[in-house]
Formats: C-alpha cells, structure tokens, sequence
C-alpha cells in the first residue's frame, strides 16, 4: 500500500508536467485552437489490483423499527405473474369522473391585479423577513409543509400521473422480459444498457410510492396493460414517446397547482424521468435533446396518449376526470429507423394508437440501426446528427383522424370526445410554442398541413423532438401558461416525431 501511494503521487506529477494549461486568457469566434494533444501517460490498465484500501466503519441502512428506517414501497421489484394484452370484457361503469359541471369552458379573465411587481434598478421593494432573505414567495413564511394534495385539481393531477408512473414500471420490466439479451445486443444494446433500464423500472416504484402518498388511500392501483412493440428498436421508441408525453403532462400542470409541497416532490421525480426520456432518445440513436426547452400539455392530452394502452383496471380503482380527445394519425411519420427517414411509407407504425412506434422491422438494406457512418448511423449513441432529418420546415404531413364517442382506455370504460367544430388548424405544441398552421381536409377525416418553420428565439426552430400535434377549429392564442384553455377547440391528438 506504501509502495503504491508513492507510485500514485509519482504519476500526478508526470501529469501535471505535460498537461496542457486548462485557462486560455482570451481566442476569438469561440475557437481557442489547441493542439488537442493528448496528455496521457503509460499504457491502458489491465490488471485492476490490488487496490488501496481506504478508512471505512462498518454500517449499513437502518430497518424495522430503528430510527430513520425507509417505509417500504407501495410495489416492490417484480414478483410472481404478469399478464398483458386487450381487453375484451364490458364495464362496469363508463365515463371520465364528474359532478355538477358549471360551464362549457372557462372564460379568458384579465391580468390578476395582484400581478403588478417589477424592479428596474434591482434594489429591494420591502422589508425583509429575516437576514439574507427577501421579501415574498409561498410557503416561505414559516408555515408547517404539509405534503398531501389540496384540492380536486391537485388530487386528478396526481392521480393521472400515478397511472403514468404505473405504466412505467410495468413497461420497462416488461421489455427486458420478453425481449433476450440477444435480442437487445441486435439493436446494440448491451448488458450494462438493460441494467440501467431495470434501474429505471426501480426508480418508477419509488415514483409510485411518492405519488401514492400524496394522494392518500383513494389512489389509483396498477393495471393491465397492452403494448405495442414486437421488437427492441419498436420497445425503445414506444418508450421514447410514452416519457415524452408522461414528462410534458406533468410540466403542463406542475406549476398550477395548490400544494407547493405536492409540486417540490413532484418535480424532484419528474427531473428523473427526464433523464429516461433523453436516456431512450439516445438508445434510438436520435439527437439526445434538440430543443431548448422541454414543453408542456395538458392533463387531458397526457390521459389522451396514455390511455389507449391501459387494457384494464381492478374493480373500484380511482377513475379520472380528464377528456380523451379522438385520435389523429400522422400518416408519413418519419421513420427513425431509416437512415433516408424522406423514404418512410405512408402508415409506417406498428398500429393504430397515436404513441405506437414505427416498424423497426424493415429490409436491413434500408435500416439505419447497423450502419456505421456518421450522419447516417442510428444505433445507440450519446448523441447522433442525421444528414437527413426525421422532418424539417415545410415538410407536408398528411393526416387522418378519428370521430369522437370511440371506447378507450382501461375496461374500453372511457370514451372519446371533442366539443370542437370540424378541424381547420393544425396546432403545434413544441418547446415555449404553439404554432398554428392551416389544415387543407381532403376528404371525410383526412387532410394535410405543412410543418412550421416557426422559431423559439432566433435561431431555435420550434418544431423538434417528440413533440405534439392537435387539429383546432380556431387559432386561439396560448402561451404555455394558459394552453390548457385549447380544449374546447381540440378535434383530434397525436404525436409528431419531428427530430
Ligand atoms: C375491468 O376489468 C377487470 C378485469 O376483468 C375487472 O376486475 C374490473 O372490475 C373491470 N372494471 C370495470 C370498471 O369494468
Ligand atoms: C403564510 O403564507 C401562506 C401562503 O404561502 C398564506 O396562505 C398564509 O396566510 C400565511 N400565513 C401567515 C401567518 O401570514
Ligand atoms: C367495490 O366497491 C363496492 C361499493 O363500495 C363494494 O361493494 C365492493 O366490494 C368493491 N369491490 C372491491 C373488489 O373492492
Ligand atoms: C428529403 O426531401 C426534401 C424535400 O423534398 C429534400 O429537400 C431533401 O433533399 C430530401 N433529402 C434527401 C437526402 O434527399
Ligand atoms: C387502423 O384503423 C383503420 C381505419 O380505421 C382500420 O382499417 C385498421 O384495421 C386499423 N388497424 C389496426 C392495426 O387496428
Ligand atoms: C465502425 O467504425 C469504427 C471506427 O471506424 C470501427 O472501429 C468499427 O470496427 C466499425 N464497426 C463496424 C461494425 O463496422
Ligand atoms: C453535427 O451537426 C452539427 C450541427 O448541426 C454540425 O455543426 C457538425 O459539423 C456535425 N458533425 C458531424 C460530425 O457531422
Ligand atoms: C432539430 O435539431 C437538430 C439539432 O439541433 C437539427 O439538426 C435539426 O435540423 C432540427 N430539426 C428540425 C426539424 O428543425
Ligand atoms: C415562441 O415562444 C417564445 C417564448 O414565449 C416567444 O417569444 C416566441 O415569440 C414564440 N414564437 C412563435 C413563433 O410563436
Ligand atoms: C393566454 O395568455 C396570453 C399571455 O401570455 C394572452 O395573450 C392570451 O390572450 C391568453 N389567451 C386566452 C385565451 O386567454
């Protein structure tokens, strides 16, 4: 151990002599122009050990009854049989939950009054409450957090999100289940990729745990599903695009509602599925986040999306109160597993649901998942630049969409609805945007649009990632703060691949 110390130290010092100096005091047009030399020394490790040992006590987490001990989680890891697949019974009940409903929409209100702050030299307005601690906030005056939800609103979110998190953690054991190890090294995938995806499975049990507390005793259970997929890429991209809808529903309301507290813990959970969602992006070999900023929608676009692949729920569990609009197909869907996406056929997906991925399962010459060239390869990567785009401005997208009072979603117990007259806008909802651009109908629910060239700030094009496309009978203008006021306008929903 002494000897290896002096080794260690010995090492270091080699470093410091040849590395080049990391502070350059000044370059132009962002190119400082080193060498790029490399700084390393000696050869690469192959013996790994003996190893220093370093200072340690011997500890471990505290259970049972000792102080500090973690609850246990409302699921735990997988055990026992796990069943799948549509459901063909009829249901008990039918319909999202409702009460007295009051009006048909909710009347567009002046700015608050209260909403007047502003500061043009920095300085502060009032007193401060404590040292270091400036006026304002909520929640910030001393008051006991209380970590439940607070109102309806607040109770639907919530429950929305739990059959989110639910269908998660059935979804990402369920692939690595069905699908071999071969399976997954075929798309590129190695073993280390599925632990972490066996990883992500366990973060959504303590999402479910999390959620499940807030809520209380009245919240929802696990279902049963129905998936898509019939291979890895197919797994990968559905999983692509269920986070991308379970992150954006959830940034669409967090800051709506009552319990703070409820949005804190919220927001912890949601920075993680996050990351799942660029992690798929980046196992589909597409860029890992070409936008910048995440978007947002509404709760009912979340149920929307999510519902079609719930086949059923246990009797009495907690049924929502949100809208399932109708479905609108994207009939040339860019085809992430081309690497000439121009080339995708029309209806190139595995079904009918608006999240359904693309077939990965086309001629190997047309494939992009082996190729092994930049700007053309799409297997896993940290990141990948398409010499082809999935889609770009003034692309023309055809389209086909479905007539509302369709049954959906666990036990087919919801059915679709709109309140919209017939479509003449295609709504884009990407980023901080939403983009409206005309819909040409060619046909009983068939039509085309052109993709929008629309910016986020000069220089950022709007439409990118996996983003959200409706059909609206009027361009009504939203910000991400009000978007939710679209709904009575929404005809039909889907889900656009536009990077
Ligand atoms: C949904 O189906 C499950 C399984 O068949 C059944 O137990 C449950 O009662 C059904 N729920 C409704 C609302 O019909
Ligand atoms: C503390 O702030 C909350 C809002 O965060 C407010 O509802 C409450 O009335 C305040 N309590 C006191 C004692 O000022
Ligand atoms: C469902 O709720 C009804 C009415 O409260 C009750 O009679 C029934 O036992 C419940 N079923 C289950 C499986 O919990
Ligand atoms: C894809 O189609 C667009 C529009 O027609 C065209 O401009 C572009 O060159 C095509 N891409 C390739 C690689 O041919
Ligand atoms: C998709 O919908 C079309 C038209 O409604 C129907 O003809 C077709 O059978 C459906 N495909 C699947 C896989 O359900
Ligand atoms: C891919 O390219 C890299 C770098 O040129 C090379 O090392 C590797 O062997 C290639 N793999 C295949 C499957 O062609
Ligand atoms: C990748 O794309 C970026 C920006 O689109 C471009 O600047 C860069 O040259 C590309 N790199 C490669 C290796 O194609
Ligand atoms: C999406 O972003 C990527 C990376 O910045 C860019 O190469 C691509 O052209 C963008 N796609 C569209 C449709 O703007
Ligand atoms: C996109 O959103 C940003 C931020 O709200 C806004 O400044 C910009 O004008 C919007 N762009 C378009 C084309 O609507
Ligand atoms: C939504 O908010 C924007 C301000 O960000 C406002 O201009 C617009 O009128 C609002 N829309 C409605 C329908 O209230």
């Amino acid at each position: 151990m002494f000897s290896k110390s002096i080794l260690a130290t010995a090492c270091f010092a080699a470093v410091a002599v040849s590395a080049p100096a990391p502070q350059v005091s000044g370059y132009a047009n962002a190119d400082a122009g080193l060498s790029g030399k490399s700084s390393s020394v000696g050869s690469i490790a192959t013996v790994f050990g003996p190893d220093s040992q370093i200072p340690y006590t011997p500890t471990a987490p505290p259970s049972g009854t000792q102080p500090g001990a973690a609850p246990t989680r409302v699921s735990s890891n997988p055990t026992g049989v796990t069943s799948h697949g549509p459901y063909s019974g009829t249901a008990t009940t039918t319909g999202a939950v409702s009460n007295t409903v009051l009006a048909a929409s909710i009347p567009p209100l002046p700015l608050n009054p209260t909403a007047t702050y502003y500061n043009a030299d920095g300085k502060l307005k009032n007193a401060q409450p404590a040292p270091y601690t400036p006026y304002g906030g909520l929640g910030t005056n001393g008051t006991l957090p209380r970590y439940q939800v607070n109102s309806d609103f607040d109770f639907e979110s919530i429950a929305l999100g739990l059959y989110q998190e639910w269908i998660e953690l059935d979804l990402f054991n369920n692939g690595l289940a069905i699908f071999s190890a071969e399976d997954f090294l075929a798309a590129g995938l190695t073993a280390e990729d599925r632990a972490l995806i066996a990883f992500m499975a366990q973060q959504e049990t303590g999402h479910a745990e999390l959620l499940t507390n807030m809520l209380g005793e009245a919240a929802p259970v696990q279902c049963t599903y129905d998936y898509p997929f019939t291979n890895v890429r197919e797994f990968i991209d559905f999983n692509q695009k269920l986070t991308r809808f379970g992150e954006s529903g959830v940034w669409g309301f967090i800051n709506h509602l009552d319990s703070r507290e409820v949005g804190q813990l919220l927001a912890q959970s949601i920075a993680t599925e996050a990351r799942q969602q660029m992690s798929f992006r980046q196992m589909l070999g597409l860029h890992a986040m070409p936008v910048w900023f995440e978007t947002g929608i509404p709760q009912s676009w979340a149920w929307t999306y999510l519902a079609p692949y719930i086949s059923s729920c246990p009797e009495n569990n907690t049924r929502l109160a949100w809208q399932n609009f109708p479905a609108l197909h994207i009939l040339n869907q860019a085809n992430p597993n081309r690497f000439s996406p121009n080339d995708t056929a029309l209806n190139e997906v595995v079904g009918n649901r608006t999240s359904d991925p693309s077939k990965a399962d086309i001629p190997v010459e047309e494939s992009c998942v082996n190729v092994n060239v930049t700007g053309y390869g799409c297997g896993p990567a940290i990141s990948r630049n398409r010499s082809e785009p999935l889609s770009f401005p003034g692309k023309q997208v055809f389209l086909s969409w479905d007539t509302p009072g369709s049954p959906v979603g666990p036990n087919n117990s919801y059915v679709t609805s709109s309140s919209a007259g017939p479509p003449v806008f295609a709504a884009w909802v990407s980023q901080l945007n939403l983009t409206y651009t005309p819909l040409v109908t060619t046909g009983a629910n068939t039509g085309y649009t052109f993709q929008p060239a629309s910016e986020v700030y000069a220089g950022e094009g709007a439409a990118n990632d996996t983003m959200f496309l409706a059909l609206t009978d009027t361009d009504l203008f939203l910000t991400p703060f009000n978007l939710s006021m679209i709904n009575p306008h929404v005809a039909a929903l889907g889900i656009y691949q536009a990077g």
